[in-house]
């Protein structure tokens, strides 16, 4: 009987899903007696009364490296250990369906899982892990805010979205003399606006590791900005908070959606810079979700299929409990349980702060 072995996308999704999945089933079919199979949705294919499954053969995966989001489908609601039902009042309530699943999974004669998925998705691949799943992490978000790897996939095609976004923003606020802000994701790590500013030459940037002080902002718009002349490019990370200020949330009524979603930063600046006196014209654009759709760039696509074709490896060493990252430029197997105890944020000694600094981005501090 062949062996099979079960992928998973979890989460947001985020450019070079396919190309994981892609080159897990070519690496898979390089051995003999391996079958590969993939959830619908997360686990929620396998928890799912009948059934979600696919079979992955190489003619499913044929050219998919190039697309956009996941074959697969994915989702951040439901799972194993939060399964959403409804009581006899009609509340939804969560129920543990773990011990379900292994069965079903053992029913299906699956010997190995490869979860590809955020700190989320591996939180859950680690609490399978320590039940006895022989499971294997691969590490994706474009937030590129998991530890234990230098980079995650996604986040190279977000930072090359949302620097084209700062190209153009830069043109119209220009062409009005206004100050244009720009809103990226990133959750609590300042990456994807740390790079895009300095690749976009924003003038500011609010990142969530760096509390802003709103009159430094000012002082910095009002260095560029004379006698009504001038524009100022900002560009501000969801997570981003004043100095005596949270964190601000969209409202969330999704059932089985934990996440708290991030939303309005750019707005909330917008009005404390009116409020601190700036008379110049202000726009906001956020850019949301257009920073995880479309085809992963030339990068992602390469770690992406690296990190698929570790992962069988992996899996045929079976080194369970283990994530694929790459460290010092090199492809290596990490615990899963490093990857989700260090948050990645931006370190605020690293170069790269200093060179936007010493180009005269100010970070509100
Ligand atoms: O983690 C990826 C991410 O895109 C974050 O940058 C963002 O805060 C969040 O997911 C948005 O989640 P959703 O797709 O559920 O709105």
């Amino acid at each position: 009987m062949k062996k099979r072995c079960l992928v998973v996308t979890g989460g947001g999704d985020c450019p070079g899903l396919n190309a994981v999945i892609r080159a897990i089933v070519k690496r898979a079919s390089k051995e003999e007696g391996w079958e590969i199979i993939g959830s619908r949705d997360a686990f929620n294919g396998i928890l799912r009364d009948p059934m979600e499954i696919v079979e992955l053969d190489n003619a499913a995966v044929a050219g998919i490296h190039v697309r956009g989001g996941t074959i697969l489908g994915t989702t951040n609601k439901g799972g194993p250990f939060s399964w959403p039902v409804q009581d006899k009042a009609g509340n939804w309530i969560e129920e543990d369906h773990s011990a379900e699943m292994l069965r079903k999974l053992e029913f299906l004669n699956v010997s190995a899982i490869i979860n590809i998925g955020g700190d989320g998705s591996q939180r859950i691949s680690q609490q399978l892990f320590e039940m006895g799943c022989n499971i294997i992490g691969v590490p994706k978000t474009i937030d590129n805010d998991l530890g234990a790897t230098d980079i995650t996939f996604g986040f190279p095609t977000a930072v090359e979205i949302a620097t084209d976004a700062v190209d153009k923003l830069v043109t119209t606020a220009a062409s009005h003399n206004r100050i244009i802000i720009l809103e990226v994701m990133g959750r609590d790590a300042g990456w994807i606006a740390l790079q895009s500013a300095v690749a976009g030459g924003a003038e500011v940037c609010l990142i969530p590791e760096i509390k802003y002080d709103i009159n430094k902002v000012v002082e910095r718009i009002n260095k560029r900005i004379r006698n009504s002349r001038g524009f100022v490019n900002i560009v501000i990370s969801e997570g981003a908070r004043p100095i005596d200020g949270s964190q601000q949330y969209l409202e969330n009524d999704e059932i089985g959606h934990h996440n708290m979603r991030l939303g309005g930063a750019g707005n909330r600046l917008m009005h404390e810079l009116k409020e601190a006196g700036i008379k110049t014209d202000i726009r906001v654009t956020t850019l949301g979700h257009l920073q995880r759709g479309g085809k992963p760039g030339a990068y992602d696509r390469i770690l992406a299929t690296q990190f698929g074709v570790k992962a069988f490896e992996m899996v045929l060493e079976k080194g369970f409990g283990k994530m694929a990252a790459l460290r010092d430029g090199k492809l290596v197997a990490v615990p899963i349980s490093d990857a989700i105890e260090k948050y990645n944020y931006v370190d605020l000694n690293c170069d790269l702060i200093q060179t936007a600094r010493d180009i005269d981005i100010s970070f509100g501090d």
